[in-house]
């Protein structure tokens, strides 16, 4: 781990999905940031990208986040979605504050209000109003369902060419992080993103049938989508070991895909990047290696 803080902004949720992809993207563009690790031992292979400095810190440790955020002025805000999510944001706002940020990205969730019955989408409204109140310029991203959570059904898919959801026949404008993480990297880098909130979403809107047709067009063989009851999607994300407060809020979340709530496409990624955003197919035509 380098101990020097060289770049000014700072990346968190720097080994997850969407932090790791847009790492990557911001090191090939020569851009040289701080990547915020709970453990720089296990990020080691991010810290050899070039221009990447690995930083201390986690969201449940003020002091931390206080380490971390000094000389910042551009910073990447992500948590996962855990019952801990708006009090860590929380902390980080009010450390970002402090330190002086000038700039403060972050990744919100489609459809983000403070009064939706779904509670991913209440943590992340109560986290943008601090940012707002907070009076540090902001940049909101609100993506749409990610692709890659498909890979979640990887295996079940290479065994029995089946994949599982509670999404009946919603309609939903699923989005590649890649994109995501493209968006992010634009609006870190350029001007004209201030106080801006991005809807994010892929270039058509499918249902969960659709998306298996296009898993079968693309792997060439039979890929059929599973339609549960609620209960038995609970069981299974039980089942994988999802908390209990995780679990009921992806159910939630599915319940408000059903209402078909989610399936507006944007235009935002294009608009923001210059690039259509990337279809269903060719998503999974990128990662075929891993559901055959
Ligand atoms: N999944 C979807 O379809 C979807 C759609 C729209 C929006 N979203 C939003 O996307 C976000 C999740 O993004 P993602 O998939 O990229 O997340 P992810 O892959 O789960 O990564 C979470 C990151 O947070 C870090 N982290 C966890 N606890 C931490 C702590 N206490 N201190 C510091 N870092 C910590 C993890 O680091 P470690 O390596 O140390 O664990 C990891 O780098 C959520 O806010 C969710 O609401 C998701």
């Amino acid at each position: 781990m380098s101990t020097q803080t060289s770049a000014t902004i700072l990346i968190t949720g720097a080994t997850g999905s969407i932090g790791t992809e847009l790492i990557r993207q911001l090191s090939a563009q020569g851009i040289a940031v701080n990547a915020m690790v709970r453990s720089p031992d296990r990020a080691k292979d991010l810290g050899q990208l070039p221009g990447v400095t690995l930083v201390q810190g986690d969201f449940d440790d003020a002091q931390s986040l206080k380490a971390a955020l000094k000389g910042i002025e551009k910073a990447f805000l992500l948590t996962n979605s855990s019952e801990q999510a708006e009090a860590q944001q929380l902390r980080f706002v009010a450390a970002a504050k402090a330190a002086g940020v000038k700039h403060l990205v972050k990744l919100s969730q489609w459809a983000a209000h403070s009064d939706s019955p779904v509670r991913f989408l209440r943590y992340h409204a109560a986290a943008e109003a601090a940012i707002i109140a907070s009076g540090i310029t902001y940049t909101f991203l609100r993506p749409n369902l990610f692709m890659q959570g498909l890979l979640g059904f990887k295996d079940p898919i290479k065994a029995d060419n089946r994949f599982f959801a509670a999404a009946g026949d919603a309609r939903i404008s699923l989005i590649d992080i890649r994109d995501i993480a493209a968006v992010a990297a634009v609006v870190l880098t350029t001007d004209g993103h201030a106080n801006a909130v991005y809807d994010l979403t892929g270039p058509e809107s499918l249902t969960h049938t659709a998306l298996a047709e296009i898993f079968s067009a693309v792997l060439q063989r039979h890929i059929t989508f599973v339609d549960v009851p609620e209960p038995a999607m609970k069981a299974a994300l039980s089942g994988a070991g999802f908390p209990e407060w995780q679990a009921e809020g992806l159910l939630e979340d599915y319940a408000h895909y059903r209402l078909n709530e989610a399936a507006t496409v944007t235009t935002t990624v294009e608009d923001v990047t210059g690039k259509p955003a990337r279809s269903f197919g060719q998503f999974v035509a990128d990662y075929a290696f891993l559901f055959s």
